[in-house]
C-alpha cells in the first residue's frame, strides 16, 4: 500500500536527506596519509616514489604494477591480466576495471582434449595455447588516461630502473625459479637470466632483465598501445607462434578493457564493494556473508562460528560452479546470489550440529595456492583507492617467455572449464558458462574488495586461486570485528570451495576442541601443510584518522604508511 501524499511527500525528503547525509560524511573525509602494501618491498617503494612525485593512487597502481612485473614475475607480469577496483575520492565513483585476459579467436571449446576426449594434462597450463590475449597493459593504459595525473613515462621510471640495474634473489623467488628450473633451463635466454649453472641462483644474486627493460623503454616512449597495435605487438605475435600458441594481430588490436560496476553487498552496517564478473569474487563474497548475516556470529562458540563460516563459502563456491562465466557471454542470475532472500533460503539447509556434505547441495564440483598472482592495496592522502590484483594464472605463468620481449606468458586459459565437472588447476568446476569461446573471459576468483563500515576502511586481496574469495571474506570479518591490518594479514585460515567437500585449515587455525566438534559435525578435516594466500591490506580508522597497512607474513612483501 503506498502512503499518504502528505506523508509520501515526508518520506522522499526523509529519504533524500538521509542519502545525502550519509554520503556527506565519506565524500568529506580525507585520510591525510598514504599507504601502500604489495608483494614485494620495491613495487611498494615504486608507488611511493610515484606519489613523492604528485601521483595519486591510480599512478602509484601503474608504477605498482609495472615494478611488480620486473620484481615479482612470478606473480604477474605485462603479459597476463587482472581487475583494478578504483574509488576516486572527488566523486565518489566506484568502478572496476576489467584488465582479464580473453581466449584467442583461434580457442574452441575443446581445444585442451585429446582423442579420449579428455583434457590433455598441462596442455592448458604449460603451453603457449595457454596464454588468454594480456590485459594488463590496457588496465595500465586507461589509469594512466582516466584517473591518474603523471605522464606514462615517469610511471614506468621504477620498473625500467629495476629491469636495468637488478633486484636481488629472495628465499621465496629462489624456491620457485627451482621449482621451474626444467621448464627454464630449455630457454637459452631465460636461463641466461634465471639460472646460474643450470640451477636456481643462489640467495642475493642479482637479477638483470635488460630485454624487459628495453619492452618496457617501448612502451614509455610509444604508449603502452604499443603492446597491441606497435613494435612489441608485433614481437608478441611472431613470439607467440614460434612457441606453438595462436595469437594473432587482430587478437591484439582487438583487445579492450571494460569498466564494470562493481558487485556491492551490505553486512552488519557496513558497505561491501568487490569484484564483478567476469570474477566471482565479490558474488561469492557478498553471497556468504548474506548468509552469516542471519547468525549472531559474535554469541556463538568458536567452532559454531567456524563451521557457519564454512558452511557460507561452500554454498558461495556451489554457485560459483554453476552459474558464473563472462557477462559478455553468458547470462547470470546475479541480482538473485547477491540477494538476502536467496541467503534466507540458504540458511534453512544449514543445522548448527552436522555439516551437509556438498553432494547434497542441488547443482554439480573441487584447490591449491603459493606465491602465484598478486595483490596490491593502495590509499592515498586525498582518499583516492585502488584494489588491484594481477596475474599469470600459475608460477611465472606457463614459464614461458616471449622471445626478444622478457615477458612471460600467462597460462590464464586453465581457468576456463575445459570439460564440465573436470577440475582445473585449482580444482574447481565449472559447466557451459565457463567453457571456451573465442574472445571470451575466461572465468576468475581474483576478489580486489574494499570494506566500509561506519568505523573505517578497508582495501583487501590476495592471490590464492580458489582460496582468495574465502580469504577476503576471512578478512572482512576479522576487520569488523575491529582487528588491526597486521593481525589480519596474519590470522590462519581455513578454506572449503564446494568440492572437494573437504575443511583445509592451516596450521593453529583449528584448536583440537574446534577439530572435534567439526569433525563430529560430519567435516572431512584436512591440514594444510603450508600456508596460503599473500594478502595486503590497507586500513582506515576514521575516530582516530589512524592509516595501517599490512603485507601477509607468509609472503615478503612490504606495506608501508607515508
Ligand atoms: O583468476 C584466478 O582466479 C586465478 N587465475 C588466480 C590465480 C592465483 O591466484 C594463483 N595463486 N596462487
Amino acid at each position: 500500500m503506498m502512503p499518504a501524499p502528505r506523508f509520501r511527500g515526508a518520506l522522499i525528503w526523509f529519504v533524500a536527506f538521509a542519502l545525502v547525509a550519509n554520503a556527506l560524511p565519506a565524500a568529506e573525509r580525507v585520510p591525510g596519509k598514504a599507504a601502500i602494501a604489495s608483494a614485494h618491498p620495491l613495487a611498494t617503494a615504486a608507488g611511493h616514489e610515484i606519489l613523492e612525485k604528485g601521483g595519486n593512487a591510480f599512478d602509484a597502481a601503474v608504477a605498482v604494477t609495472a615494478a611488480l612485473a620486473v620484481v615479482y614475475p612470478t606473480g604477474s607480469g605485462l603479459a597476463g591480466g587482472g581487475f583494478y577496483l578504483l574509488h576516486r575520492a572527488s566523486d565518489g565513483r566506484d568502478v572496476m576495471i576489467d584488465a582479464r585476459e580473453k581466449a584467442p579467436a583461434a580457442a574452441s571449446r575443446d581445444m585442451f582434449l585429446g582423442p579420449d576426449g579428455n583434457p590433455v594434462p598441462g596442455l592448458s597450463l604449460n603451453s603457449a595455447l595457454a596464454a588468454g590475449i594480456a590485459g594488463e597493459p590496457a588496465g595500465m593504459e586507461h589509469l594512466v588516461k582516466e584517473y591518474g595525473r603523471l605522464p606514462l613515462a615517469l610511471l614506468l621510471a621504477p620498473a625500467i630502473r629495476l629491469a636495468h640495474e637488478g633486484f636481488p634473489v629472495t628465499p621465496h623467488l629462489r624456491a620457485v625459479i627451482e621449482y621451474k628450473r626444467e621448464v627454464f633451463a630449455k630457454q637459452k635466454e631465460v636461463a641466461r637470466i634465471w639460472l646460474r649453472h643450470g640451477a636456481a641462483p643462489p640467495l642475493g644474486t642479482v637479477i638483470r632483465q635488460p630485454q624487459l627493460a628495453r619492452t618496457l623503454e617501448t612502451l614509455a616512449k610509444h604508449g603502452l598501445r604499443d603492446f597491441y597495435e606497435g613494435a612489441v605487438s608485433r614481437q608478441l605475435v611472431a613470439g607467440v607462434r614460434q612457441l606453438g600458441g595462436i595469437w594473432t594481430a587482430e587478437d591484439l588490436a582487438a583487445y579492450r578493457i571494460v569498466e564494470r560496476a562493481p558487485i556491492v553487498g551490505e553486512y552488519r552496517g557496513a558497505r561491501i564493494i568487490s569484484a564483478p564478473p567476469p570474477s566471482s569474487g565479490g558474488i561469492v563474497l557478498v553471497e556468504a556473508l548474506n548468509v552469516l548475516s542471519g547468525y549472531d556470529l559474535a554469541q556463538l562458540d568458536s567452532a559454531t562460528r567456524k563451521h557457519l563460516i564454512i558452511a557460507s563459502m561452500k554454498r558461495g563456491h556451489r554457485d560459483r560452479a554453476v552459474w558464473l562465466g563472462d557477462p559478455d557471454f553468458v547470462e547470470m542470475p546475479v541480482a538473485e546470489l547477491i540477494h538476502p532472500y536467496y541467503a534466507a533460503g540458504l540458511r534453512a539447509s544449514i543445522r548448527l550440529d552436522r555439516a551437509m556434505p556438498s553432494a547434497e547441495l542441488p547443482g554439480i564440483l573441487p584447490a591449491s595456492q603459493g606465491p602465484q598472482t598478486t595483490h596490491f592495496s593502495v590509499l592515498d592522502a586525498e582518499g583516492n583507492r585502488v584494489a588491484g590484483t594481477i596475474t599469470l594464472n600459475f608460477l611465472f605463468g606457463s614459464g614461458l617467455v616471449v622471445p626478444g620481449t622478457g615477458l612471460f606468458l600467462n597460462n590464464e586459459m586453465d581457468d576456463f572449464s575445459k570439460k564440465a565437472g573436470v577440475p582445473n588447476g585449482f580444482q574447481l568446476v565449472g559447466n557451459a558458462a565457463n567453457e571456451i569461446a573465442p574472445g571470451k573471459r575466461m572465468l576468475s576468483s581474483m576478489t580486489p574488495t574494499f570494506i566500509e563500515s561506519p568505523r573505517g576502511l578497508m582495501i583487501a586481496g590476495s592471490p590464492g586461486g580458489s582460496y582468495i574469495t574465502g580469504m577476503v571474506l576471512l578478512a572482512t570479518l576479522d576487520f569488523l570485528d575491529g582487528r588491526s591490518a597486521a593481525e589480519i594479514v596474519a590470522a590462519p585460515r581455513i578454506h572449503h570451495q564446494y568440492l572437494p567437500d573437504v575443511l583445509q585449515y592451516e596450521r593453529d587455525a583449528l584448536t583440537p576442541t574446534e577439530i572435534e566438534s567439526l569433525t563430529k559435525r560430519g567435516y572431512t578435516l584436512r591440514e594444510s601443510q603450508r600456508g596460503w594466500g599473500n594478502l595486503q591490506v590497507v586500513t582506515w580508522d576514521y575516530a582516530s584518522g589512524r592509516v595501517d597497512a599490512a603485507s601477509d607474513p607468509r609472503g615478503e612483501g612490504e606495506g608501508q604508511v607515508y
